[in-house]
């Protein structure tokens, strides 16, 4: 993740990027062990037809990512690279990206545009996984020239911009200067040749967000909310003198952020939404979609299996969810992804008061 590498200020020296690296892997891997979690995917809730199924062979999830299509609906989203130990993990995530079929993204590759000795932890993705669907990832606030070079290094076919101003902000080498982020994103949009993809990390893009960003030309973008990988605990983890745990909580959810772009789809100019942030099964994954996410986002639930079970665990876990949002799509009487919008799904709880307040039906 980005975090002065990425934003404006020159930070920390190249041992410091690296020990973070490697913090984030291991704080974000603790965190997933903690077994099941109550999110606000748990406020959704389908409403069963018991004859609105449809048979297992017509259901057909794959779905358009960029301009190719890939076989199931959710992706290994951004997470790492850069030092020896993140590399070997960028190259299980690719070995079961390959052998699954399933689209890539990768952390953020600012460390290797500075140290080139970084740069082999994210060439390995292209390596293992030659014809994939696989997407760079820089943060915001970098230059045009050095988001081509992000692109080229990793040999991507889309480029993942991440915006992450809360985690700037408890982040100890932070660089809390926002007010330039749209432009730059903007340039970027306009320059590069592969199509851009600005995503959070984990704290939601509000429907004011996705508006400013369909504005000066964005067309894909991840939610990516709260409820999953919590950047917040793990800064606080950190360095334990800087205490931000009073922010707990802060940031949308994912179904919040979908149900918030829904009800302002006008404004988005067509935009296509991704969504991740605490999928943990492929009921939210199904969930996700049929709130119009086109395709979800996975990272700390893939982390986990990567770390425990190397690339034969997550071709496992990856095989098994393949399996199981098609059969949930054939409960719920859905042919394809974008059927699943069509199901019944009631919104309760916390999740209901966000549409109220936000004056959502
Ligand atoms: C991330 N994430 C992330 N995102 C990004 O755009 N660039 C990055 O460099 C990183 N780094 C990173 C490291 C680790 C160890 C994890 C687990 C995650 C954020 C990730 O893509 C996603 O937005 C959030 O983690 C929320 O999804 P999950 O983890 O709840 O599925």
């Amino acid at each position: 993740m980005s975090a002065g590498t990425d934003g404006a200020r020159p930070d920390a020296d190249a041992a410091g990027r690296r020990e973070r690296k490697e913090d984030h892997v291991r704080l974000a891997t603790a965190q997933w062990k903690g077994g099941t979690r109550t999110t606000e995917f748990d406020d959704l809730e389908f409403v069963h037809h018991a004859l609105g199924g449809v048979s297992l062979p017509e259901v057909d999830l794959g779905v358009e990512l960029f301009d190719r299509t890939v076989a199931a609906p959710f992706y290994i989203n951004g997470m790492t690279g850069g030092t020896e130990s993140t590399g070997r993990i960028n190259q299980q995530l690719a070995i079961a990206a390959r052998e699954t079929g399933t689209a890539m993204g990768c952390g953020s590759v600012s460390i290797a545009l500075e140290d080139e000795s970084a740069a082999d932890a994210f060439r390995v993705i292209r390596r293992e996984n030659p014809d994939g669907l696989v997407m760079a990832n820089i943060g915001v606030g970098r230059s045009v020239e050095d988001a081509r070079r992000a692109v080229d290094l990793v040999g991507a076919d889309a480029l993942q911009v991440h915006v992450n101003a809360v985690q700037e902000t408890v982040m100890p080498e932070g660089s809390p200067d926002f007010s330039s982020w749209l432009r730059g994103i903007e340039q970027i949009v306009a320059a590069l040749e592969v199509p851009v993809l600005v995503k959070e990390v984990g704290f939601g893009l509000s429907a004011r967000t996705l508006a400013d960003l369909a504005s000066i030309g964005v067309a894909w973008a991840d939610v990516s909310g709260r409820g999953g990988t919590d950047f917040l605990a793990i800064e606080n983890d950190r360095r334990p003198g800087r205490d931000y745990s009073y922010l707990t909580g802060f940031g949308q959810s994912a179904p919040a952020a979908l149900l918030d772009a829904r009800a302002h789809q006008g404004e988005l100019g067509g935009m296509t939404l991704l969504a991740s942030g605490g999928v943990r099964d492929p009921l939210d994954v199904v969930k996700a979609l049929a709130l119009g996410a086109r395709a979800v986002g996975v990272a700390g639930s893939f982390l986990k299996a990567v770390v425990e079970g190397g690339p034969e665990g997550l071709v496992e876990l990856i095989g098994s969810w393949q399996r199981h949002t098609r059969e949930l799509a054939a409960l719920l009487g859905a042919r394809t992804a974008a059927d699943l919008e069509s199901t019944d799904l009631l919104v309760r709880g916390r999740l209901r008061e966000f549409c109220t307040l936000r004056g959502i039906d």
